[in-house]
């Protein structure tokens, strides 16, 4: 499936996926879900495609997923026994074999962060933020971030971003171990093409060996997603995400005092 929303183009053996929604800073829809799982499925496929750097246009890397989809039901598939654009896309992420980039330039919210612990390298702008606010949302964390993040930066420091909600900077990302480097924010992008690139012509069944003795069982990730999945989706259906989410459309903060 293709959507305007995301480009997709090749640099040589480098893929290159952008966001291209600035004007809702690049806000996820299921349309742009099920475009960025054929890419990924695609690079997989294709032997000239030796990595994938991800990017995006505008001031903002994404703002997760579109907030209205969710409301309207729009990210789920009408046929309940199709797997949903979301997990495509999270699950070609958990078992891509091919090395994955991301330039972050600006802020990264809900997927735009998580999905950055898939990928191998990550350089940010030192304007970028990172922002998980699932519990703020009454939803829970999503692909495989509540097994990644705690793994990458400890149970603590993963509270501090998926239970506490608070919004980092890329210092701190830097700190917390899922941003290689932090960039002048007109760099991020010749960056993560610099390093896509040099990953890219090195010998590629050493590069997709090394990757799968690193990344190690991906069934495991796998599982986890789903599992958080049932939850997430069982949210979605909450008074709490329905206070939630109206909040969000009328600009205002929620109120969860009522909640049990
Ligand atoms: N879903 C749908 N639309 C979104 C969106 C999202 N996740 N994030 C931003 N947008 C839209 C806004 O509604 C606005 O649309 P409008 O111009 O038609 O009113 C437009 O993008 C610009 O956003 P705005 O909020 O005006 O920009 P900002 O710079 O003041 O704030 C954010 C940017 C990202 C901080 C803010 O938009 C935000 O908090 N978005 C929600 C992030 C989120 O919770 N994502 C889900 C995580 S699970």
């Amino acid at each position: 499936m293709t959507s305007e929303h995301i480009s997709v183009n090749r640099d040589e053996a480098v893929m290159r996926i952008a966001f291209n929604r600035p004007e809702k800073k690049n806000a996820i829809t299921a349309v742009m879900y099920a475009a960025l799982a054929d890419a990924l499925e695609e690079a997989e496929r294709d032997d000239a495609v030796r990595a994938v750097l991800f990017e995006a246009a505008g001031d903002m890397f994404t703002a997760g997923n579109d907030i209205g989809d969710f409301m309207s039901g729009g990210a789920s598939p009408a046929d309940p026994h199709q797997t949903p654009p979301v997990m495509r896309f999270l699950f070609a992420l958990a078992k891509a074999e091919k090395p994955l980039i991301a330039a972050v330039q600006g802020g990264a919210v809900g997927v735009g962060v998580t999905m950055l612990f898939h990928c191998d390298l990550v350089y940010a702008s030192k304007n970028a933020t990172f922002h998980t606010p699932f519990v703020d949302l009454a939803l829970v964390p999503e692909a495989a971030s509540s097994l990644l993040l705690p793994q990458i930066a400890g149970h603590q420091r993963a509270a501090e971003m998926l239970l506490a909600g608070k919004k980092i900077d890329a210092a701190r990302a830097r700190e917390l171990g899922f941003v290689n480097e932090v960039v002048a924010h007109e760099a991020t992008g010749d960056a993560g093409l610099t390093a896509a690139r040099e990953i890219a012509a090195k010998a590629p069944a050493a590069v997709r060996l090394t990757k799968n003795l690193m990344r190690g069982d991906r069934d495991l990730i796998v599982a986890r997603m789903k599992e958080e999945g049932a939850h997430f989706a069982a949210q979605l259906s909450s008074a709490e995400f329905r206070e939630a989410g109206a909040a969000f459309m009328q600009k205002r903060k929620p109120d969860f005092s009522k909640r049990s």
